[in-house]
């Protein structure tokens, strides 16, 4: 399922002066984290980090592309947290905001815009797209039963309001699912229900309206587009929608009774707002709209390519309300090509979320490690067809053993090599087996991106070291050198040899880019080149400056061992 034809990168992937005038455009998102606190780093690798690593590709290939992402900023959680604390809903969300945004940075995270949906473009493309849903004929008024709590003088949503679990006898099931035995639940079921924001059983059930979405209308097309498309998305996310299909789609609700959101402009519903979920999937237009006028060459362009990863629990909403949304509005907005969704990596014996004091989020994880570390061990591990455990003892492997190890001893141990045998850069030459291998590795790398298959490129790259440090334990490159130059005799193989295993050391530097930023450009700027581009394979003879060698990798130390250890449960 490649998403372009990539034979203008091949079979030579150097010199041969790519061509990407007629390429589509990409938009790539990322799921919007809530601003609710910063995200642990599951939530990370489940979306915003693979979002990223793929863009960086798509750049580096030449694609003309953007990568969408920001805060998703309303919904009830928000809005009970900022009670709790005593600060205005919008306040909690902006500062949250300001700080995932800052840590994605310090991630090394190259979006295009990272907006919030709490914006007034976001707000004006809600709007739009609800007017035109409106008079296009799939919304509807529908009535229902709700909690209300007459203490707090609020509607109590699914998950706050509590009480007995009707199959358990459990105290303190919630409205949607019972915590003990794992039952779904709905409010009305609840023995002695009670208040989860405030404890009071002064509750009564009350009826009240919502707008909703007729999906059950939009079916037939929303059918179409998935049998269409499917072939381009991962399996967890084609499979759960099929079959959610097969059981039938039915009018979901689009507005809800609280306060914290964008009003609804439409009489009789002035004091209820959109549901988070409505505005989040619209968020991705008005996050774009925000940062630039050209919004709309990318989104109402047939032929650009939408690319969205998320975790799975995000699926339905990106397969069918999100595609129900766009069709049924009609405003010829591109329809999702590709949706790719991760499996979560759990953290069996870590403090991985908040729930329990620290966790492992974004920001503790950089007090322990630079980004690099993080965004290679994790992308090592990203749960791409099942869920996967993250262990400390895993972390410290992939960090010693293959980011040091393989990689970083390779750099270093190369151009040691090459600074010893006194040759210039022009010397260098090419030996025509190993060239063979290393094209080889880096036709896959590109194939393996193309078909989203983000951990197996970075295998391509741990390969590259590996046939770069077997070769060298092989051929034995310092036998060739005497007093600081290439021995007699032997000028004709070490020119070969030495340039090829050269080009291992600049091609990795090329590669690891998506991966670890920093250690790449590090590595590059040693051969004097400033923009990464995958033109630039095999353009390692201009200059090299060994001086600047420094190590690209460096193995944990005690002190970030002793950090790590924080976080294991007791
Ligand atoms: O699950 C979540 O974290 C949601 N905030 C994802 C929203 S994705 C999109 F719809 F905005
Ligand atoms: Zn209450």
């Amino acid at each position: 399922m490649h998403i372009y034809n990539t034979d203008h990168l091949k079979p030579n992937l150097r010199h041969n002066g790519v061509t990407m005038n007629k390429k589509n455009k990409l938009i790539i998102t990322s799921a919007l984290p809530y601003s609710e606190a910063v995200p642990h780093i599951g939530n990370f690798i489940g979306s915003i980090l693979p979002a990223d690593v793929f863009y960086k590709y798509t750049k580096m290939a030449g694609y003309d592309s953007i990568f969408i992402c920001g805060s998703d900023q309303h919904g009830t959680p928000i809005e009970i947290k900022a009670l709790k604390e005593g600060v205005t809903a919008e306040e909690l969300a902006d500062s949250v905001h300001e700080k995932i945004k800052g840590v994605c940075n310090r991630f090394g995270c190259s979006f295009t815009y990272y907006g919030k949906t709490n914006s007034e473009s976001n707000k004006k493309s809600v709007y739009e797209i609800f007017g035109a849903l409106k008079r296009n004929g799939y919304i509807k008024k529908v009535e229902s039963v709700m909690p209300y709590c007459n203490i707090d003088k609020r509607f109590l949503t699914d998950r706050y309001i509590e009480g007995k679990c009707p199959f358990c006898g459990f105290e303190g099931a919630r409205g949607d699912q019972c915590d003990n035995c794992g039952r779904l639940l709905t409010p009305e079921q609840l023995i002695d229900p009670y208040c989860g924001l405030c404890h009071n059983r002064d509750i009564t059930f009350k009826k009240t309206a919502n707008l909703a979405l007729e999906l059950d209308k939009l079916q037939g097309e929303i059918k179409e587009f998935v049998k269409e498309r499917m072939s381009s998305w991962s399996r967890n996310a084609a499979n759960k929608t099929i079959s959610y299909l097969e059981q039938g789609l039915e009018a979901r609700e689009i507005t809800r009774d609280m306060k914290w959101g964008f009003e609804v402009p439409e009489k009789g519903f002035e004091d209820k707002v959109f549901y988070v979920w409505f505005d989040a999937v619209i968020g991705y237009i008005g996050i774009t709209r925000e940062w630039s006028d050209r919004w709309e060459e990318y989104w109402k362009t047939p032929d650009t390519k939408l690319i969205q990863f998320m975790g799975k629990d995000n699926i339905e909403f990106h397969t069918m309300m999100w595609p129900g949304i766009l069709i049924g509005s009609n405003l010829g907005y591109v329809l999702p090509h590709t949706i790719y969704a991760y499996e979560y990596l759990t953290a069996k014996g870590l403090k991985f979320s908040k729930s329990r004091g620290v966790g492992l989020n974004m920001e503790n994880a950089l007090e322990i490690a630079d980004a690099d570390y993080w965004r290679f061990a994790l992308m090592w591990l990203a749960p791409e067809s099942s869920d996967n455990d993250f262990t400390i003892a895993l972390f410290v492997d992939i960090v010693n053993k293959i980011m040091n190890g393989k990689i970083g001893n390779y750099v270093h141990r190369m151009l040691t090599l090459y600074g010893n045998s006194g040759m210039k850069p022009s010397e260098l030459g090419t030996d025509a087996k190993l060239e063979d291998k290393i094209e080889k590795l880096e036709k896959e790398y590109i194939d393996d991106f193309e078909d989203l298959k983000l951990r197996e490129a970075l295998r391509c790259v741990v390969e590259l070291a590996d046939l770069g440090n077997e070769t060298i334990s092989n051929e034995k490159p310092w036998e060739f050198i005497a007093g600081g130059k290439i021995k007699e005799g032997s000028e004709e193989k070490a020119k070969a040899l030495f340039g090829s295993l050269v080009r291992i050391v600049h091609d990795i530097g090329i590669l690891l880019w998506p991966f670890a930023p920093k250690a790449s450009k590090e590595v590059i700027e040693i051969f004097g080149a400033g923009e990464i581009g995958l033109k630039r394979l095999g353009e390692h003879s201009n200059k090299i400056n060994v001086e600047a060698l420094k190590p690209v990798f460096s193995k944990l130390g005690e002190a970030q061992l002793k950090m790590l250890e924080r976080f294991e449960e007791a």
